[in-house]
């Protein structure tokens, strides 16, 4: 096994981990396809186009912090992207830092971004090493456009949708119920306050006449991010799918575990939970549509003298995670990050930077306007 080859896709048979697969390859980076099961790695990497013209191999393996930390030793970067991270995380962690690399992942499951920021941000800063979860559609590119609207205004209050025009994958699925077990926070006046379970909140959303039903999705990561934010002080998050059908019964779902399991133990929750994620069928829905899948994220921030609203739009949201995770491991290969331990892509490599690599894959019109 070379370790030449300086990058770790971990879940490089799942549908995003291809996508990671294929940007690193735009970026002529040479890498390992890893995983649990070696033919599904095969039969994945047989589909990403260009593949012929990359450089890296397949590598099956155990998910074991020992597996895993022999493999990822002498390398530079993993881009963990087995889910649900609640359930798979902390193990590739934990593996990343004791073979002392950088770790980036595609999680949206905010109680697990509070774990590492809680019990590993520490040892990943003192070895330098960037942890950078959410590196992904979520939640980059609401960050790209909160930190657009604090840049030069007095913003101290934001508002951050996501608004999405995609089809989960299995293990989005999976991840979506692991969001029900945990109160969704958002920061009001530096604290962090829950959500009202169950419910969800119409947003006008440019590009439709009607308003979309957006949720707080267990809170998204920027209220944990900017916890403790010498200016900004509040910060409301929702994200959805501007599927209504597929929102209303997603917010059903959520009342009905309310009404049936939040009061059982945390472990009984757990498991209750643990039967209806094992229920679902493993399924690979077809490659996004570029025409059809598309994105939105709304960053409106409120100061002392008015403000500023961000928005941008742009296409295929799985694709963006793909395009997120291979630019962040390319300037993390290259460049020492602007921030080690806990952070986001974009405090480690830069939210213009992020920007302009989404600009050089995808169509992306970003627009501002003060109020
Ligand atoms: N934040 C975002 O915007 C965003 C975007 C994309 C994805 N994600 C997250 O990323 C995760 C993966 O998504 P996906 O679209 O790639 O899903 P997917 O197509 O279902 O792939 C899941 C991957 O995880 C691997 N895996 C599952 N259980 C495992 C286990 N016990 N041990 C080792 N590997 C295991 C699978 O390996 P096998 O092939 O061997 O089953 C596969 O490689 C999900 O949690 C999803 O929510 C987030």
């Amino acid at each position: 096994m070379s370790a030449n080859r300086p990058v770790v896709v971990y879940g490089a048979s799942g549908y995003t981990g291809r996508l990671v697969c294929e940007f690193l390859r735009q970026y002529q980076i040479p890498f390992v396809a890893a995983g649990r099961d070696i033919q599904r790695l095969e039969e994945a990497m047989r589909q990403v186009p260009g593949i012929e013209s990359a450089d890296y191999e397949i590598v099956a393996v155990q998910h074991t912090a020992e597996e895993l930390t022999a493999l990822f030793s002498g390398r530079q970067v993993v881009c963990n992207i087995v889910g649900p991270f609640e359930r798979f995380g902390e193990t590739v962690v934990q593996a990343a830092l004791a073979a002392g690399i950088h770790y980036i992942d595609t999680t949206g499951e905010p109680a697990f971004v509070e774990l590492l920021k809680e019990k590993y941000g520490a040892p990943f800063r003192e070895k330098s090493l960037t942890l950078a979860p959410c590196t992904a559609y979520m939640y980059t590119p609401a960050e790209i456009a909160a930190r657009i609207c604090i840049e030069e205004e007095d913003v101290d209050s934001l508002e951050v949708v996501t608004a999405g025009t995609f089809v989960p994958t299995f293990a989005s699925t999976q991840s979506i119920y692991s969001l029900f077990s945990h109160d969704a926070r958002y920061l009001k006046n530096n604290e962090l306050i829950p959500w009202p379970p169950a419910k969800g909140y119409d947003v006008s959303v440019p590009g439709f006449a009607t308003t979309q039903l957006m949720h707080p999705w267990a809170g998204g990561n920027l209220p944990l991010v900017f916890k403790d934010h010498p200016t900004v002080h509040s910060l409301k998050q929702l994200s959805g799918n501007t599927d209504r059908e597929l929102m209303e019964g997603l917010i059903a779902m959520q009342a009905q575990f309310e009404k049936d399991v939040r009061s059982l133990p945390r472990e009984e929750q757990r498991s209750a939970l643990e039967k209806i994620v094992d229920a679902i069928e493993p399924f690979m829905p077809p490659r996004e549509l570029t025409l059809i899948h598309r994105s939105c994220d709304i960053a409106t921030g409120t100061g002392s003298a008015g403000g500023k609203k961000v928005v941008i739009q742009s296409t295929s949201p799985y694709t963006q995670t793909g395009i997120f995770q291979a630019a962040t491991a390319n300037k993390l290969l290259t460049d020492k990050p602007h921030k080690a331990g806990f952070c986001t892509a974009c405090e480690a490599v830069g939210f213009r930077y992020l920007l302009s690599q989404q600009k050089a894959f995808l169509p992306v019109k970003l627009s501002i306007s003060d109020f």
